[in-house]
């Protein structure tokens, strides 16, 4: 069901709460990457042109977990880090307009916005009624709002109060302009994908990705390529040796009922060739490339070799749709990161080609950019557990409390 967009509205002088996703790294108090800052853009100027008073909100982190943590642990809980002020700052820059952070009495600070005014709420989650959706902290949220928008596509898998309980508050509940953008983008690649479609995905665990591999099958995407360290797992099933690498056993069952439900769905489901490793003695002086099969009990596989490389920028080839999520190797961790940039230029050679494209999650993201390649990518998706839970073609909360068309 198609939901109603913020461009079907009226927002002339209405309060209007833009719930955004401004969950980013921040070290310091310095913003390491502001990609879903510059994503809200849009919605925010749209908003503001349209004379509209903006309410901003979001969530940073998990304070309140960490805090618990720390309690239990007896550690110093330091709340600062958690603030959203760096962030409210880095998007007045970004705007070159002012924008007003939550004080004392958000309440009047509300009712006095003037039309094209931005205030931005602190950190949701300080409030325990966040997460736990509470009604009456849901309420309190839509207090003095006209019109309620979400735009945090990145959250739209959870039902917190400012995702989902909000909604039963304001009278009218709409996407913005980035969450639209996703839901497209993706919903096609879902739903009714231009063909050859391949899938690429990676990660260190197999257990995050199988409903979403179980639903891409399900979906008869043409290829599936698997890297990262959650290929170890369909390796150590099949019977190779895979020395220290990450393998979760329990999931060797399932990994080889993944080759079998591919098989019988005539998807074509490829894993790496070939790796890089390193002896587990001598981790800093052993890399070298080898063949799977090669592999023996004392090396740890930390990357995808060259030959895979090349074979999964050749499946690549000629298609016409391509999501990717996941790093193929430990991309944190240089010259390690080869594999995932590989795939990254892979990914923009076959969108010049003509492919839709389309990147989530951190670390695939990272690399996309890292390499310079964003522009060439057709669609990088600001969600990471959002992205691969629509991909299992679950409903978002978040989405569907929305208004339909
Ligand atoms: C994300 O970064 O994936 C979203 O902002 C959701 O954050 P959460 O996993 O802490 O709910």
């Amino acid at each position: 069901m198609k939901k109603k967009s913020i461009k079907d509205i009226d927002l002339k002088g209405k309060t209007v709460f833009v719930r955004v996703d401004f969950n980013v790294p921040i070290k310091d108090g310095k913003i390491e990457d502001d990609t879903r800052i510059r994503g809200a853009l849009p919605t925010i100027k749209y908003a503001i042109e349209q004379g509209a008073k903006v309410v901003l909100a979001s969530h940073l982190g998990r304070p309140l977990k960490d805090k618990k943590k720390a309690e239990e642990k007896g550690t110093p809980y330091d709340s600062a880090k958690y603030t959203l002020r760096p962030v409210a700052e880095r998007l007045s820059e970004l705007l070159e307009s002012e924008v007003g952070f939550e004080g004392a009495d958000i309440a009047s600070q509300i009712a006095t916005l003037a039309p094209g005014g931005i205030l931005m709420r602190e950190n949701l989650r300080f409030h325990p009624g966040e997460e736990k959706n509470d009604a009456e902290f849901a309420k309190n949220l839509a207090e003095g709002i006209d019109v309620y928008v979400n735009d945090a596509f990145g959250t739209a898998h959870r039902a917190h109060a400012s995702t989902e309980g909000i909604t039963h508050f304001v009278d009218t509940c709409v996407a913005g302009l980035l969450m639209e953008k996703e839901l497209e983008f993706l919903g096609k690649a879902l739903n009714d994908p231009e063909r050859p479609f391949v899938a690429i995905l990676g990660g260190a665990k197999v257990s995050d990705k199988i409903p979403v591999i179980e639903s891409l099958i399900k979906r008869k995407v043409d290829k599936l390529l698997i890297g990262g360290a959650m290929a170890y797992t369909f390796f150590k099933a099949q019977g190779y040796t895979v020395g220290k690498s990450l393998v979760e056993d329990e999931m060797m069952p399932k990994a080889l009922e993944i080759e079998a439900q591919a098989k019988a769905a005539g998807v074509e489901l490829l894993l790496p060739t070939d790796h890089q490793v390193v002896d587990s003695y001598d981790p800093l002086n052993s890399r070298k490339a080898i063949q799977i099969e090669f592999t023996n009990a004392g090396l740890v596989g930390l990357d995808i070799g060259p030959d895979t490389a090349a074979t999964f920028a050749k499946a690549l080839e000629g298609s016409k749709t391509i999501v990717w999520n996941g790093p193929m190797g430990m991309f944190e961790e240089k010259p390690f990161d080869e594999g995932t940039i590989a795939i990254a230029n892979a990914v923009a050679e076959a969108t010049d080609n003509g492919a839709t494209s389309i990147v989530g999650g951190g670390d695939s993201v990272a690399a996309v950019n890292q390499a310079g390649l964003a522009d060439r990518i057709s669609h990088i998706s600001t969600g990471g557990g959002a992205t691969l839970e629509f991909l299992a073609g679950d409903t978002l909360p978040g989405v569907a409390a929305l208004d339909d068309k």
